[in-house]
């Protein structure tokens, strides 16, 4: 006789995913306040720019809010210009961005106008990263301009109206002339389009929409994302822990003083906190050390790569903050890290217009944003530690 198997206990998945957008509701946390007040202004046709710092949550709130457009009727397409280096390259990213979102009957409709344009554009694999690569000289400026004014084409065809989502817009500044190409053909899109842009660097965000001399859209409103309300977030940790047969314990206060609401910091170490939880126990502070240890590990490369790009005085900077008390103006904390004190002021400036630096609360001065990089420039401490000793 055939014996029956016991039936093998379900592995239970890490539950916090700390990599790219979160595509699912049930795993963001919060962030409503942001959706519904984006989703108002798009459907009122504003444009609306939105800055976040690197790695808190802009693709996966722009993801929802293209979700809520199109449950709302519009046509949508989410661009990310990160790393764009040319117009071909912009026409591309435009061209995927609507083959990724656009379902049914309008994209059909621009199928069939594709078809009729005959320039190479498609919304099927290839397109025009085929007729650029068989033609180097192909005449992309025509193409984008074209390809800009498609919602023209899709109210005209179907009466919808589009959104548009430019991510990581900065990038566009390394396209000569791209930006000025942009507004040219989308300041006429009143009641047609709405748009949406959205930055991790405020400095460079300024540039496109507030230098008079590179007027993306002086008018659209603007949206500063904020770190993750600490008490939910804390919830959501919690009740992820117990729903997988585990508890936070002491770790969770550890947890949430040290990644301050930085939503991928926050992920990161809830992952590993996880990992080094067993299934049926609870973690404490140990267990928290275990899991910033393993994050560490994990963040370490980037960290470092981060830390090289850094300008000499912003090292310093960044090197007095994450290592000395009080604020890298005091005259012995400038001179313990070697910069002079009528640097400071001004180094602080452009940290805090990368975004490297935010200042959480009003009067409270600003702190380094990621607490990974703080936490690995603590390790490095004031004189530099040796590579080998480098965790
Ligand atoms: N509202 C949220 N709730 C929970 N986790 C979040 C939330 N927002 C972001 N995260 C975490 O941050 C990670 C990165 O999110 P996302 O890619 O949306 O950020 P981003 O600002 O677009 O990042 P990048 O600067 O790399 O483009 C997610 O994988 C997730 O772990
Ligand atoms: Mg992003």
């Amino acid at each position: 006789m055939a014996r029956r198997s016991s039936p093998t206990p379900a592995r239970l998945t890490n539950p916090f995913r700390y990599r790219g957008p979160l595509q699912t509701p049930a795993d963001i946390i919060d962030r409503s306040r942001e959706r519904e007040e984006m989703l108002d202004l798009v459907q009122g046709g504003h444009a609306l720019r939105m800055i976040g710092p690197r790695r808190y949550g802009k693709t996966t709130l722009l993801t929802q809010l293209l979700r809520d457009a199109e449950k709302a009727g519009m046509a949508t397409a989410l661009v990310d210009l990160e790393d764009v280096l040319s117009i071909g390259e912009l026409v591309v990213r435009i061209e995927r961005a609507y083959a990724n979102s656009l379902k049914g009957g309008i994209r059909s409709h621009v199928e069939a106008l594709f078809r009729i344009w005959n320039v190479g554009l498609s919304l099927t694999a290839g397109g025009f990263t085929a007729r650029i690569t068989a033609n180097p000289r192909t005449d992309s400026e025509a193409v984008l301009q074209r390809l800009l004014d498609l919602p023209r084409e899709l109210h005209q065809r179907t009466g919808k109206q589009t959104l548009v989502v430019f991510d990581e817009v900065q990038d566009i500044l390394a396209v000569p002339g791209a930006d000025g190409k942009i507004r040219s053909v989308i300041q006429h899109h009143e009641n047609i389009a709405s748009y949406a842009f959205a930055g991790s660097a405020p400095g460079l965000m300024d540039q496109l929409f507030s230098n008079p001399k590179r007027p993306l859209l002086e008018q659209a409103v603007g949206l500063e994302l904020s770190p993750l309300p600490l008490d939910l977030t804390a919830d959501y940790i919690d009740r992820r822990f117990r729903r997988s047969k585990r508890k936070t314990g002491a770790a969770l206060q550890a947890l949430i003083e040290f990644t301050r609401g930085h939503p991928q910091r926050t992920m990161l170490l809830a992952h590993f906190l996880w990992k080094h939880t067993p299934e049926g126990s609870q973690a404490d502070e140990q267990t928290f050390l275990q899991a910033q240890s393993a994050a560490l590990a994990e963040a370490r490369a980037h960290l470092r790569a981060t830390f090289k790009a850094f300008k000499p005085n912003e090292k310093r900077v960044m090197i007095a903050m994450a290592n000395l008390s009080g604020s890298p103006r005091e005259a012995t904390n400038a001179a313990a890290v070697g910069i002079r004190l009528g640097s400071v002021s001004g180094t602080t400036e452009g940290l805090k217009e990368s975004a490297d630096l935010i200042e959480p609360t009003e009067d409270a001065g600003p702190v380094i944003t990621d607490p990974l990089l703080a936490l690995w420039l603590n390790r490095r401490g004031l004189a530099g530690l040796p590579p080998e000793n480098d965790d």
